[in-house]
């Protein structure tokens, strides 16, 4: 395991990139197995989680070649055999593998999906919309097996239990090939389904409503391959956004997609943290976010995490660095997830002034110097919170097991140096 070594203190300047969306990402290559051929895919993150799930499509046969963020796959020859915990067991995404090896084969054998430690995350929810959809499900000690029973045929309305992202996106993906209509019910409504879904579309899929809380499909016979690019990654963009406005710094973070970070600014506006959005491009959906020095940050009376449009969960983490910064007492209140103030901790040995008050519920008084620690990453959001802390530190942090920041990140450490901050791994 690699350790990241940040010299806290400096401000970050300069502009920086951002990648394209990890959750948007992993749910477009599943999509890929959809239809036998060659896709072109740019804007591809190189992450491990990407790679986790690229060696997943090539145990399936798939071809796979990826190179400065294009990424080139061929479906040809792709065939469906169980999927062991050895693959799956690290990648909460392998999930949506499910709907689109049912959407395509009809049958699909899978190990219990992995990931963080965030929360209760069984897959009940997309079991349930699995049987709702028409298949029949078994389960023994090492994996699920899915099927369409013969009730899968005709109009269907699918009620989630959950506005569950990777349970919508798993109906998508096992609907768009399906012999009938699909209406997906209380549907969640991530900018990432939506991505996912104007990929289908280019495909030739029938869907309406992606980005809503219902969503129309139409079944087809057959899709076609396509050449896409996805999306900015959101919660990158956001995490930039606040190492810019923490360490005082002059930072533009460039072409994002203001839409989808609406809650955001309006809640770093709140704070009274300068920034100004620049829509420098002939496509008007995207912006540059300039960010400048902000001498004073208001506490925010409670940031709510909810589904799309509501605060997003993966930004929670990094706005308590924010917090902690502010000048008052600040309340977070993660509906989402029960094991996602776990990071929490690592600020208080830092000298962050906070208290949890159950697995919900915690609340940050600032503002607070904070103290180079031995601290360790707890998953992947927490992992980006923790460089955002040790960038504002007096003296040296030492983050332990950064490969978990590595799942999401892409060289995070070369792009902050970049803008001035003296971060190194060993
Ligand atoms: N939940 C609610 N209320 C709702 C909807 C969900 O409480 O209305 C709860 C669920 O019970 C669960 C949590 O919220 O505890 C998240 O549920 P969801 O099923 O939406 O999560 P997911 O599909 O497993 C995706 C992302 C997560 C992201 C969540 C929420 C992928 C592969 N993962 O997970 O991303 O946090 O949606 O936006 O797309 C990450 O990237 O670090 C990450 C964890």
């Amino acid at each position: 395991m690699s350790k990241f070594l940040i010299e806290g203190g400096r401000s970050l300047n300069g502009d920086v990139e951002v990648m394209g969306a990890k959750n948007a990402g992993m749910k477009i290559i599943a999509a890929t197995i959809l239809a036998k051929g060659k896709y072109q895919i740019a804007n591809v993150p190189q992450i491990a989680d990407i790679f986790t799930l690229l060696e997943i499509l090539k145990y399936l046969k798939a071809k796979v070649k990826f190179e400065n963020h294009l990424l080139v796959i061929d479906t040809d020859n792709l065939i469906n055999r169980p999927l062991p915990e050895k693959l799956t067991g690290q990648l909460r995404g392998s999930v949506v593998l499910i709907g689109a090896l049912l959407g395509r084969f009809g049958e699909v054998k899978i190990a219990q999906p992995g990931g963080c430690q965030i929360g209760a995350r069984p897959i009940d929810t997309h079991l349930d919309a699995f049987r709702q959809l028409g298949a029949e499900i078994k389960e023994d000690k090492d994996f699920y097996y899915l099927q369409w029973n013969k009730q899968n045929q005709g109009d269907k309305i699918i009620v989630l239990p959950e506005m569950s992202v990777t349970a919508t996106e798993n109906m998508i993906l096992a609907s768009v090939l399906r012999n009938g209509k699909t209406e997906i019910h209380i549907a969640a409504a991530e900018p990432e389904i939506e991505d996912l879904a104007i990929f289908l579309r280019s495909m030739d899929a029938k869907i309406n409503g992606a980005g809503t809380n219902k969503i129309k499909i139409q079944g087809v016979e057959k899709l076609k391959t396509t050449d896409y690019q996805i999306i900015p990654d959101r919660i990158e963009a956001g995490t930039l956004i606040i190492a810019g406005i923490i360490t005082k710094g002059n930072v533009i973070v460039k072409k994002i997609i203001p839409e989808h970070l609406e809650l955001f600014f309006l809640k770093i506006k709140s704070m009274g943290a300068n920034f100004e959005i620049v829509y420098s491009y002939p496509d008007k959906k995207y912006a540059d976010i300039k960010v400048s020095p902000t001498e004073k940050l208001n506490p925010i009376i409670k940031l709510d995490i909810r589904p799309y449009p509501g605060f997003p969960t993966d930004l929670q983490a990094p706005m308590a660095v924010l917090m902690t910064q502010a000048d008052g007492k600040s309340e977070i209140f993660e509906t989402m997830f029960e094991n996602r103030l776990g990071y929490i901790r690592e600020l208080q040995k830092m000298g962050a002034k906070a208290s949890v008050k159950n697995k919900h519920l915690a609340y940050i008084t600032g503002p607070t110097p904070l103290f180079g620690k031995k601290i360790t990453t707890l998953d992947l959001r927490a992992g980006a919170t923790l460089i955002l802390a040790a960038l504002i530190a007096k003296g040296e942090t030492e983050i332990n097991k950064v490969e978990i920041i590595d799942r999401g990140y892409e060289k995070i450490e070369q792009r902050l140096k970049k803008l001035g901050a003296k971060i190194k791994r060993i």
